[in-house]
């Protein structure tokens, strides 16, 4: 019985609060993954987070907010990381800053570091969530560690079972692929990890220019070479599969038998909504070898390479 799973509403709501005010864990929605939700300020609550996940505890969380005004008493705001936070949130963009001294969230949360990567969430229900609640609610995405992240109130409880207190399902994530992280504690810009907000789209929006970076793995611990990964194993860039993998496909292909084309219009923000979901249910039919087509790597592909690249190794 799937009886942690609630629809979104004023009583499922008040119970989150009531879960998180006694540092409980909640599944809750989220634009681009579900996170597994815990009070920031509650060690309790964040080494629960961890030990549901089986996160390596050098592995630290993002800090959601419902207000730019709650971010400033968590984290330093240069000039331009402030330009950066009001153009795009709330949405799916999480701004990596120094502390700020005393903040009160839990060092487990930050694993310690003297940065905090913080997000607003564009998604209302998470709106609605951070603003009753009234304080940061740390979430990492809500899967075991290492593994493909949830899109889906379904793929929480496959994942946890009965083990989070509840899961508020608001059907399918709107993006399917994890916030963008911006390194912005100084004013050389770099981007951590890609999402759908790329560095073109900030260029657009605030003309910062970000330089590309060979750093990531060391300032981003989370960054591990293999994650987000099925059980199947997973090969990528390929144009013609073997004859026992399953093929995941994008645009025009030809009709392979063991396959599924994710976006035949070649549409790349569908094919991220879908990919998650699809390898999850690839898993679940046990499929042991999975190919998957070329993704062109131009906006939101880059994004998607980085994460398949990840899951293949
Ligand atoms: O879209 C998202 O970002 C989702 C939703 C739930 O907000 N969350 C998410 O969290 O993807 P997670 O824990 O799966 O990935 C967060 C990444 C990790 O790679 C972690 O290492 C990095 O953010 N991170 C968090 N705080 C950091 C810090 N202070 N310094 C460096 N990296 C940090
Ligand atoms: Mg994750």
């Amino acid at each position: 019985m799937k009886k942690t799973i609630y629809k979104p509403n004023n009583y499922s709501l008040n119970k989150a609060i009531e879960v998180l005010n006694q540092s409980g864990v909640i599944g809750f929605p989220t634009e681009t993954v579900y996170g597994l939700g815990g009070n920031a300020y509650s060690d309790n609550a964040i080494n629960k987070i961890y030990d549901i996940k089986n996160r390596p505890k050098i592995n630290p969380l993002i800090i959601h907010v419902s207000s730019f005004k709650l971010a400033e008493t968590l984290g330093e705001f240069t000039d331009t990381a402030k330009k950066i936070a009001l153009q795009f949130w709330p949405g799916p963009l999480t701004i990596l800053l120094n502390s700020k001294a005393n903040n009160g969230i839990s060092e487990i949360a930050t694993a310690g570091l003297n940065s905090i990567a913080i997000r607003i969430p564009s998604n209302k229900i998470a709106n609605l969530l951070l603003e009753k609640f009234g304080k940061p609610i740390a979430a990492p995405s809500a899967n075991l560690s290492g593994t493909v992240s949830s899109t889906s109130a379904s793929h929480i409880y496959d994942d946890f079972g009965n083990q989070i207190d509840m899961i508020i399902d608001d059907g399918p994530c709107l993006h399917g692929i994890e916030s963008t992280i911006i390194d912005a504690r100084t004013h050389k810009l770099k981007i951590l990890r890609e999402g759908s907000i790329t560095k073109e789209n900030i260029f657009r929006k605030t003309k910062l220019i970000i330089n590309e970076t060979s750093e990531k793995k060391i300032i981003v611990p989370g960054q591990l070479e293999k994650h987000y990964a099925p059980k199947a194993s997973l090969r990528i860039n390929v144009k013609e599969p073997d004859k026992d993998e399953f093929y995941i496909t994008i645009g025009k292909s030809d009709n392979f038998t063991n396959s599924i084309n994710l976006s035949p219009n070649a549409d790349l923000s569908e094919f991220a909504n879908k990919i998650y979901s699809a390898l999850r249910e690839l898993d679940d039919r046990k499929i042991k070898k999975i190919a998957i087509a070329p993704i062109p790597n131009s906006g939101i592909g880059e994004a998607i390479n980085d994460r398949l690249k990840r899951a293949s190794k």
